[in-house]
């Protein structure tokens, strides 16, 4: 049963908080001096994108790669350009043991986690009817157990220092059935792990705040395929992919004090890309509706 007006009028101790500690100009909340951020999947594409934004803002930055050893040279280069501390940790995000000691690096390094951004991904788009079960336990063990166990053992972290930030890069698929490729695993394993992280954004309340990034088609290695390229221009209301540089803006909100009443939020960042209200506003070309929601050729 609800509760009645009057129940809910009564005072509680401790409410309302109060506000934080921050600037209130907004550059000077986006500065992350000091502050430690780790990234996954940073040796490349839209993680190193964001390991830089860290970095221009002031931020000491841990960059997790798993096969692509430039990171070593990236994370020199950012530390000699920005006067940051930048270290690359080879670490195979799919395996617990690595993702906890890993963890335990850092700290040791580092001294503490300000964020941790949960980037690293990988897809092997095909229907479900053509996947093996080695593809899909693949795509389950680095997109959905390693974000799982970021929460377990960064989020140890996070309660032991009474603080922290979780950004977890998710997708657009978890919103939307892609097209024109099915991809059903995929499109599951982002779905499942926006909703783990806005559920942990209220079991974490008294220490962390947790947001999660939904990139529609980015220019990366997991962008657009060859044969999808052109169906993902036509259905980007801006006509093309993203380019890299257009997300670290939002990650640098994400991972700042300008966010700090944010938490539990999912942020699409996708061009316009949207099923069919991408077609309605901005072609206006209402026959391509059904060919969006995969019903050509219904009267529906
Ligand atoms: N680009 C897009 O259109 C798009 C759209 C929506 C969502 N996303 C998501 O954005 C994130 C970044 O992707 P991206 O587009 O920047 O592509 P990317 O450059 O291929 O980045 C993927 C990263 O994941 C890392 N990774 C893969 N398996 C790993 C494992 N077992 N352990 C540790 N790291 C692993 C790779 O590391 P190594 O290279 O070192 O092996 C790589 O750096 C992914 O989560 C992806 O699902 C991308």
């Amino acid at each position: 049963m609800s509760m009645t007006i009057e129940d809910c009028g009564r005072v509680r101790d401790g409410f309302p908080r109060p506000f934080p500690n921050t600037p209130s100009n907004v550059l000077e909340q986006m500065r992350l001096n000091g502050k430690v951020v780790v990234v996954t999947g940073a040796a490349d594409g839209i993680g190193y994108a964001v390991s830089e934004a860290m970095a221009e803002a002031g931020a000491n930055v841990a960059l997790w790669y798993n096969s692509n050893d430039i990171a070593v040279q990236k994370a020199k280069d950012l530390a000699a350009t920005h006067g940051i501390k930048a270290s690359a940790y080879k670490v195979n995000v799919s395996v617990a043991e690595h993702v906890q000691s890993t963890v335990a690096k850092v700290v040791q390094e580092f001294g503490k986690i300000d964020v941790f951004i949960a980037n690293a991904g990988m897809a092997i788009s095909k229907p479900i009817l053509e996947q093996t079960l080695d593809e899909y336990h693949k795509q389950m063990t680095v997109n959905v157990d390693g974000v799982v166990y970021y929460a377990k053992y960064a989020g140890e972290v996070f309660q032991r220092q009474g603080f922290g930030n979780l950004i977890i890069t998710s997708s657009m698929s978890a919103h939307i059935v892609n097209v024109p490729v099915d991809q059903p695993v995929y499109n599951g394993c982002k779905a499942y792990i926006t909703h783990f992280g806005k559920s942990l954004a209220r079991e974490w309340r008294e220490f962390a705040r947790v947001n999660i990034v939904s990139p529609g088609f980015f220019d990366t290695k997991m962008g657009a395929s060859p044969q999808t390229v052109q169906e993902a221009y036509r259905m980007s209301s801006v006509g093309r992919q993203g380019h890299v540089k257009e997300i670290k803006g939002l990650y640098l909100y994400l991972a700042s004090d300008a966010s700090t009443y944010m938490t539990g939020s999912d942020v699409l960042i996708d061009g316009g890309m949207d099923t069919t209200l991408c077609v309605i506003s901005l072609q206006g070309r209402w026959e391509d509706i059904p060919m969006c929601l995969d019903l050509k050729g219904s009267d529906e």
